[in-house]
C-alpha cells in the first residue's frame, strides 16, 4: 500500500470530528479539585507515602501533589497499583539519566523546534507554546535523529513539569501544566507521515507512563481536518484524563480568542495566539 493509500484510509476511518463547539468553561479539572481528597482517599495517600518515602531522593517527589497524581486516574487510589507505576517511573528515571536533561546542550535542536515555557495560565500554570509549523519531524526522523528529538521533547516535559514543582514548593497551588500549541501550516506530510506517527504514539507513552495527571489541558488552535490523522493514531494510547483535556479549534479566530482570554491574559501570549506578549528570540 502506498504512503497516499494507507493516508486515505486512516482519513476515512475518521467519523468523529473534535472541534470544539461554543464550550467556553475552562479547565478540565481545578486544583482545588486536584488537591481535595476524601478521607478514604486522605487515608490512601499517608499510606502510600509511608510505602514509597524510602525511594524518594528528591524534595518536589515528597510533595503531596507529586504523589497523588501516581493515585488518581486509573490507578483509583490503589496503593499496590500507584507504587508499581511509581517505581517504574524512577527506573526509567535513573536508565536514561532523565536528571541530566537540564544540564545538556540543545542548541542544535532549539532552532528547528520552536517552543517557549515562559508563561502562565491565569491560575499560574506554566504554558508550553508549540508553534508546529516549525517542527519538520519528518525530515528529523529521515536524517535518523528521532531519539534525539525524542529526548529534547522529554528535555521540554521535565523543564515544565519541574516548573510546576517549582512552584509547588514555592507554597503555589499549582498542580498541571497546560500545552498550547499553533496548528497553523500543519502538514501530512512533515508531521504525521508514516515515519512520524511512531515518534507521536511513543511520546503519548512516556507521558501516560510517567508523567500521569500533569497535563490540565492540550488546546490546539487553527487545526485543520488533517490532523485528525495524529489524533486517530493516538488515540487508542490516551487515558480517559488525556483526552478530556483536548481542545481543538479550527482556524476560527473569534471562537479561540475566547476560550484563550478566559484561561491566559493577553500579556501571556504572543501574538500569533492573540496576544502582547513580545515575541521570543529563539537565536539566543
Ligand atoms: C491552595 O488550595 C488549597 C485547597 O483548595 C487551599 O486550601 C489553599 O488556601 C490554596 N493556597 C493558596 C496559596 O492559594
Ligand atoms: C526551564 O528552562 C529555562 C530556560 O532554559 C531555565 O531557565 C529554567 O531553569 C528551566 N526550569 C526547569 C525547572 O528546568
Amino acid at each position: 500500500m502506498s504512503q497516499t493509500n494507507h493516508l486515505s484510509s486512516i482519513f476515512l476511518s475518521v467519523v468523529v470530528l473534535l472541534f470544539v463547539e461554543s464550550n467556553v468553561s475552562v479547565s478540565a479539572i481545578s486544583v482545588e479539585k486536584y488537591l481535595t481528597l476524601t478521607l478514604s482517599q486522605k487515608t490512601a495517600l499517608d499510606e502510600f507515602r509511608h510505602r514509597v518515602e524510602p525511594m524518594l531522593k528528591d524534595n518536589y517527589m515528597k510533595q503531596d501533589a507529586y504523589l497523588i497524581q501516581w493515585l488518581r486516574g486509573a490507578r483509583k487510589f490503589d496503593i499496590n497499583a500507584a507504587t508499581e507505576m511509581l517505581r517504574m517511573n524512577l527506573k526509567w528515571r535513573k536508565e536514561n539519566a532523565i536528571d541530566n536533561m537540564r544540564n545538556e546542550d540543545w542548541t542544535d535542536m532549539l532552532q528547528d523546534f520552536h517552543t517557549t515555557i515562559d508563561t502562565y495560565d491565569r491560575t499560574g500554570r506554566p504554558i508550553a507554546v508549540i508553534d508546529i509549523n516549525d517542527w519538520d519531524i519528518r525530515r528529523s526522523v529521515i536524517q535518523g535523529k528521532g531519539k534525539r528529538v525524542m529526548r529534547y521533547i522529554m528535555s521540554r516535559v521535565e523543564n515544565i513539569t519541574g516548573q510546576a514543582y517549582e512552584r509547588q514548593e514555592k507554597g503555589m497551588n499549582v498542580t498541571q501544566v497546560v500545552v498550547l500549541a499553533n496548528a497553523e501550516g500543519f502538514n501530512v506530510i512533515q508531521h504525521a507521515c508514516p515515519l512520524c506517527l511512531p515518534l507521536w504514539i511513543q511520546f503519548i507513552q512516556y507521558i501516560e507512563s510517567y508523567y500521569p495527571e500533569a497535563l490540565d489541558e492540550l488546546i490546539i488552535i487553527n487545526a485543520p481536518p488533517t490532523i485528525q490523522v495524529v489524533l486517530e493514531a493516538i488515540k487508542p494510547f490516551l487515558t480517559k484524563t488525556t483526552s478530556d483535556g483536548i481542545r481543538i479549534f479550527n482556524p476560527n479566530k473569534a471562537k479561540w480568542m475566547e476560550y484563550l482570554d478566559a484561561k491566559m491574559s493577553r500579556e501571556e501570549r504572543r501574538k500569533p495566539y492573540g496576544g502582547t506578549k513580545p515575541p521570543f528570540d529563539f537565536s539566543r
